[in-house]
């Protein structure tokens, strides 16, 4: 990994999302609590898809990640830091499940902490002026996030990133996650159908607007953008 890769993939925010560093006695991988009520971000997101969501797929990711790694016995897994474990299993062709699980695992922990029952307001402050320099603006932004979210063919995520200094927005599918491709995320959004079904059957699009308008949380992507910017400049 670059010099420049490594800074940024040790500057992922996270300290800043519950489950990232945490070790659970089953394995590094653990639940970490929804940081609000399920039934909190309704009508947009109900507390049926949450209960599922949360509960069901987010710990299943969480449990066969423990399994395998566990199971592994590889010396370069037995970390506590979960990001460390997803960017090695992306480099290694025979950990594919493996990747799957974990990232599914990080991906979801940080999905939780972008949506918030007072979201949806517009960013503030430093990330504000820098989506105006790299992404033409708040509502430039939405329109990107929006599009990206709507195209990704299948299961996937929609992304804003940082990479190389700048915002960008972009789409992973599957368990495809940025900081395998050295950008470090502030915020996505799950377009996964288990994320939306229940609540939206096959209206993607209505479920992605209700996102962005109602319950993005700014202030998180906020937060990742300082620790990001004060990482890269120590
Ligand atoms: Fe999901």
């Amino acid at each position: 990994m670059a010099q420049d890769q490594q800074s940024q993939f040790q500057s992922a925010p996270k300290t800043q999302f519950a489950g990232a560093e945490t070790a659970a006695p089953a394995g590094p991988f653990a639940l970490p609590p929804l940081p609000y009520d399920a039934d909190a971000l309704a009508p947009y997101i109900s507390a049926k898809t949450l209960e599922l969501h949360h509960g069901k797929h987010h710990q299943s990711y969480v449990d066969k990640a423990n399994k395998l790694v566990a199971e592994s016995k590889d010396p370069e897994l037995q970390d506590d830091v979960v990001a460390h474990i997803v960017v090695r299993a992306a480099r290694r062709p025979e950990l594919n499940e493996l990747f799957n699980n974990a990232a599914q695992a990080w991906n979801h922990a940080f999905y939780w902490q972008c949506l918030n029952p007072n979201g949806g307001k517009k960013p503030s402050g430093a990330l504000a002026k820098k989506l105006e320099a790299d992404l033409g603006g708040h509502e430039s932004f939405a329109k990107k996030f929006e599009d990206a979210a709507t195209t990704q063919f299948g299961s996937g995520w929609a992304w804003l990133v940082l990479d190389c200094g700048k915002l960008k927005v972009t789409k992973t599918g599957n368990a495809d996650m940025p900081l395998v491709h050295g950008q470090i995320p502030l915020l996505c959004l799950d377009v996964w159908e288990h994320a939306y079904y229940l609540d939206y059957q096959n209206r993607r699009p209505d479920y992605i607007k209700a996102v962005i308008q109602n319950l993005l949380d700014w202030d998180f992507a906020e937060a990742n953008l300082e620790h990001a910017l004060g990482k890269a400049s120590r």
